[in-house]
């Protein structure tokens, strides 16, 4: 049976959702699910806008099927090539040996990387700005290069005003029958997958990101359909305002996230101890990860939320503690820039944690080392109370500032 959904009049949702899957990328926990949403046009030329994962493929065709109602499939637009959204684009071919393939060269060119031996019959390379009728309706292509392939492109409905925004404002998050994001309360319940896939999938490409917005402006947008999460036909100001701030790597929020890492306790005890004077001093919302306990996805997210982030780790090895070394490469990989960072480190006889968390973050962009990195020797000594009421004082006087 169907689970078809009326977007426009002939403007179809065909996609659907997995809860099985527990890594999306085989990386990215979700335990909230996914979507994979596919769009059909139905105008004198009948339009699919991308396939889907094959984890939803029988309901994927029984929706397309039903939407079609008998009708051929005269174009497939691919606007992007990740096997979540074309992995079915070999099973369209062989039921609709007669569908026109659209997309960037770049995305054409991919398909015998994805399907070697496959042959569609007709193909149609478009370009920035290129402009193809389907009757009442005119599909107007833009490239949107690395959000998050190369070969991606958005297709702007001229008619309608609704733009197919491939992987740019899409969320981890099943569905779950309601696929507006008016039909719930998307900033309670959504923004933080939605913070999380755009920190994690698109986060690295953000100057991208800022090209596709402004592209975005020059027209006239009333409904956007990504390929992961919620419609948006109104109230997307809160969302592009997100956007603008993440893509431009500008904090969020004016707040402290605290990630240590810890064997014992000791490190684990430090980073507690800062986040209650940074409390006494009147911080709010303070945020504290152990890094070996959380996934790095949601450091990486909170990391894109915050404006400090106070990092504590022990020395391993003569090197930094794995994880959060692993922690930082992944936010210096996703380009992390205009935060301000203080240092808290372990070492019982050589400590080298602090020095090498700074070498990976003097090789990221704007990013500003505070001068009081506390190092303790084993457990912080009781001593070293003013060392930590000195940090405290700077990030909390700097949060003030900030505020106003
Ligand atoms: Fe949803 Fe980049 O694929």
């Amino acid at each position: 049976m169907h689970t078809t959904r009326k977007i426009k009049e002939d403007l179809i949702y065909i996609g659907g959702s997995d809860r099985r899957l527990s890594r999306f990328e085989n990386l990215f926990p979700i335990p909230r699910g996914v979507s994979y949403n596919s769009y059909v046009l139905l105008d004198e030329k009948t339009v699919l806008f991308d396939t889907a994962d094959e984890a939803v493929g029988r309901l994927f065709f029984e929706n397309l099927e039903y939407a079609l109602d008998g009708r051929g499939l005269d174009y497939l637009v691919i606007h992007h090539m990740e096997p979540d959204h074309c992995v079915l684009l070999g099973e369209v071919l062989r039921r609709w040996p007669e569908v026109t393939l659209v997309g960037s060269a770049k995305a054409l060119s991919m398909i015998q990387q994805f399907f070697a031996g496959a042959a569609p019959e007709r193909t149609l390379a478009v370009s920035e700005g290129d402009k193809l009728s389907t009757g009442r309706h005119t599909l107007h292509f833009m490239m949107a290069p690395m959000v998050h392939w190369p070969e991606v492109m958005v297709t702007y409905d001229e008619t309608d005003k609704v733009l197919f925004s491939a992987d740019a404002f899409g969320t981890f998050g099943a569905l779950s029958g309601n696929i507006f994001a008016d039909e719930f309360d998307f900033d309670g319940a959504w923004m933080d997958d939605t913070r999380r896939y755009y920190a994690n999938i698109c986060g690295k490409y953000g100057a991208q990101v800022q090209v596709l917005l402004k592209k975005m402006a020059a027209v006239d947008v009333e409904t956007v359909c990504p390929l992961h999460g919620p419609i948006w036909r109104d109230g997307m100001g809160l969302l592009l305002e997100k956007y603008q701030m993440w893509s431009a790597c500008q904090p969020e929020e004016q707040s402290v996230l605290i990630v240590y890492g810890t064997m014992y306790g000791n490190t684990e005890n430090a980073a507690a101890v800062l986040a209650a004077r940074l409390a006494d001093r009147g911080v709010r919302n303070i945020k504290l990860y152990d890094v070996s306990e959380t996934d790095v996805s949601e450091l990486v997210s909170e990391s894109f939320r915050c404006s400090h982030l106070v990092l504590a780790a022990p020395t391993y090895n003569g090197g930094l503690h794995p994880k959060m070394e692993a922690f930082l490469n992944d936010l210096k990989a996703l380009n992390l820039q205009n935060r301000t960072v203080a240092l808290l480190e372990n070492g019982t006889w050589a400590p080298a944690a602090a020095r090498l968390m700074g070498a990976i973050l003097g090789a990221m962009k704007n990013i500003t080392v505070l001068e009081n990195t506390v190092t303790f020797k084993s457990a912080l000594a009781e001593g070293q109370a003013a060392s930590m009421d000195m940090l405290a004082d700077v990030i909390s006087a700097q949060l003030a500032c900030a505020a106003g």
